[in-house]
């Protein structure tokens, strides 16, 4: 970049800094998330027959959710079958689950087009796709961790073990109630605090299986997140989250700030919003530093300068970002 040379050295690293701190901060927070695994370079098959079969099932869901918040379908025989299945977290109305699913097939194709297995966890429901049938079968690799809210509790300990017990009771009547659908929400007091939890499997795995999932998503998300005041734990089969306030509720959930539901593509839209403002305010808070600093050699000339110069890098980052997988999600497998 031609102006690089009037941004003193020492700063540069930290301006960086300031912009991917806000820009990854935003993205860890929010799905959708994403694993994509395999690409056709080893696929056995005929991998545009594959594609065929992916996109017939895709739009087969796609009209499944506006009857159903749980589908699974495939198409094809091996080595180009496709098998998949969404599942729409059960507290949601079903126009909401169509609009999630639809988000979901586009979604997924998008950021995995040459993937022969992926999976897309939005923020009200979940789907994958797998050359391999894993109907009924449990597979508990993989699992990731959002973070919703970056706040940490006070007396971490004490809340761990709540929230163990509350997760570990609605499992208990998630996998023992199958004409729950394999869902369950609860609401304990923790001081003078409601911890919301829900947990919810896939309806293909069986009461055991279920309860193996959701056991291993508590073991997961305790381990990493103990300490946040708000977490969710995507799984292949099997989903729990929990929050300090109603989530699953609409009617009881605050307004505009907290984990209101994702019509497509509007929240993305409002984090892209929020990424852009704060990096604009750092801008100018830096911006001025630089200037202050540099007023008293020459300086008053550079002014514009500087500011093109960071909305280059910021124009840069943004980008970037949009294009690049989420960064910094922990994964216990890894
Ligand atoms: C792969 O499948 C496509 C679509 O059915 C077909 O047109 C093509 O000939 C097949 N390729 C091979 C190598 O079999
Ligand atoms: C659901 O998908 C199946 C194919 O898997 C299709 O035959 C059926 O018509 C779909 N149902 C609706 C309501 O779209
Ligand atoms: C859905 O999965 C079950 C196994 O859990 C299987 O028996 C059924 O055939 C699948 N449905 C479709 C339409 O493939
Ligand atoms: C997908 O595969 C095609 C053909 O093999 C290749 O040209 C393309 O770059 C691949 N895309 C990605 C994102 O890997
Ligand atoms: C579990 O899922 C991962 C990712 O989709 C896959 O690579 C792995 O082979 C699966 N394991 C089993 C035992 O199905
Ligand atoms: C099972 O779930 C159904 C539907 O939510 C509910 O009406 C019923 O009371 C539950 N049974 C038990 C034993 O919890």
């Amino acid at each position: 970049m031609i102006y690089s040379h009037i941004v003193p050295k020492v700063i540069r690293p930290f301006l960086l800094y300031v912009f991917l701190a806000l820009l990854c901060n935003l993205a860890y927070a929010e799905p959708p998330y994403y694993n994509c695994s395999d690409t056709s370079n080893n696929y056995a098959g005929n991998f545009t027959l594959f594609q065929n079969n992916l996109q017939d099932v895709l739009l087969s869901l796609s009209s499944n959710a506006s009857v159903s918040k749980f589908y699974n379908t495939s198409k094809g025989n091996d080595p180009d079958g496709v098998y998949s299945l969404y599942m729409c977290y059960d507290y949601v109305q079903i126009e909401t689950c169509r609009q999630c699913i639809t988000t979901a097939t586009q979604d997924i194709l998008n950021r995995c087009p040459n993937a022969t297995e992926a999976v897309v966890w939005e923020e009200v429901c979940q789907l994958r796709f797998s050359n391999k049938n894993f109907f009924g079968q449990l597979n508990v690799t993989g699992n990731y961790v959002g973070l919703d809210n970056m706040k940490n509790i006070p007396e971490p300990e004490q809340f761990k073990s709540v929230v163990k017990e509350t997760l570990t009771n609605l499992t208990k009547r998630a996998a023992s109630n199958l004409s729950a659908n394999m869902y369950a929400t609860g609401e304990v007091p923790f001081q003078d605090m409601t911890i919301y939890a829900l947990v919810q499997c896939t309806r293909d795995l069986s009461a055991d299986q279920c309860n193996s999932c959701l056991q291993r998503a508590i073991t997961d998300v305790l381990t990493c997140c103990y300490f946040s005041v708000g977490a969710r734990l995507p799984s292949l089969s099997c989903y729990l989250r929990y929050e300090l306030y109603n989530f699953y509720d609409a009617s009881e959930a605050p307004s505009s700030t907290n984990g209101q539901e994702r019509s497509s593509g509007g929240k993305t839209g409002m984090m892209v919003i929020l990424a852009v403002a704060s990096a604009c305010l750092a801008i100018v808070l830096l911006g001025s530093c630089i200037f202050c600093l540099m007023r008293r050699k020459k300086a008053k000339k550079w002014e514009s300068e500087i500011i093109s110069q960071e909305a280059n890098i910021v124009d840069h980052y943004i980008s970037n970002f949009q294009h690049t997988n989420f960064q910094g999600r922990y994964d216990p497998n890894a």
